[in-house]
């Protein structure tokens, strides 16, 4: 019998080092011989990743919530149809830069708008699938803004201040503590080697050495 698909979202607030993770993980799987889809969120496909950069890099005006989190959903439900469902359907390995608990840590939990309007649009939108595992990649607030501003240019949402980022990482943590059965959370204060130490530990544990 095939492998089935398996849906794994990373998770985190700036500077958390999602990027160098996702790396390693596909080759992790690759090395497994799995097929592997990387992708990210908002994006992934042609029209959400047009959606992304609206989001992301317009700063014409003010962007009200409601449409910022309308079009993170809207971006969400094309990425699903196009690319998640089709590749976890063929046995994929889809690993995803960011996901809805994004939503619930930066529009309800930073913007403050709150747990049940990111939920009402997650049940429209996608609630019969859940990632398998999610890994949180957490440190403290400072310490990811000071790794995200040697980086360089700051996207809309980045720009965003401590309290913020504080009400993000509150969010996340609040995630992890009630998805017990999903969320694994790693401590990404660390260097690059030593959290995909942590990673690996789990992934072993989950799906064999
Ligand atoms: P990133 O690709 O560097 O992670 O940037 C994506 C930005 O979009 C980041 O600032 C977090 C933000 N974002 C939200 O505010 N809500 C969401 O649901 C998602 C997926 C991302």
């Amino acid at each position: 019998m095939s492998n089935p698909g398996l849906f794994i979202t990373l998770e985190g607030g700036e500077g958390a080092g999602k990027s160098t993770q996702i790396d390693r993980l596909r080759s992790w799987w690759v090395a497994r011989g799995r097929e592997v889809l990387v992708t990210r969120q908002p994006g992934g496909t042609r029209m959400a990743e047009k959606i992304r950069d609206l989001l992301l890099h317009e700063h014409s005006g003010p962007v009200d919530d409601l449409t910022e989190l309308l079009l993170l959903f809207a971006a969400r439900a094309q990425f699903l149809d196009e690319q998640v469902r089709p590749a976890l359907a063929r046995g994929v390995v889809v690993l995803c830069d960011r996901f809805t608990d994004s939503t619930y840590a930066y529009q309800g939990g930073g913007r403050g708008m709150g747990e049940e309007r990111v939920r009402v649009l997650e049940s429209l939108v996608h609630g019969d699938l859940q990632p398998d595992l999610t890994l949180l990649l957490d440190l403290p607030v400072a310490q990811g803004m000071a790794r995200a501003a040697e980086r360089g240019a700051a996207d809309r949402i980045e720009q965003e201040d401590l309290v913020f980022f504080e009400r993000v990482r509150r969010a996340y943590l609040d995630r992890a503590a009630t998805h017990p059965e999903r969320f694994v959370l790693i401590d990404a204060s660390a260097d690059p080697d030593t959290v995909w130490a942590s990673i690996v530990t789990v992934l072993q544990k989950r799906f064999g050495p």
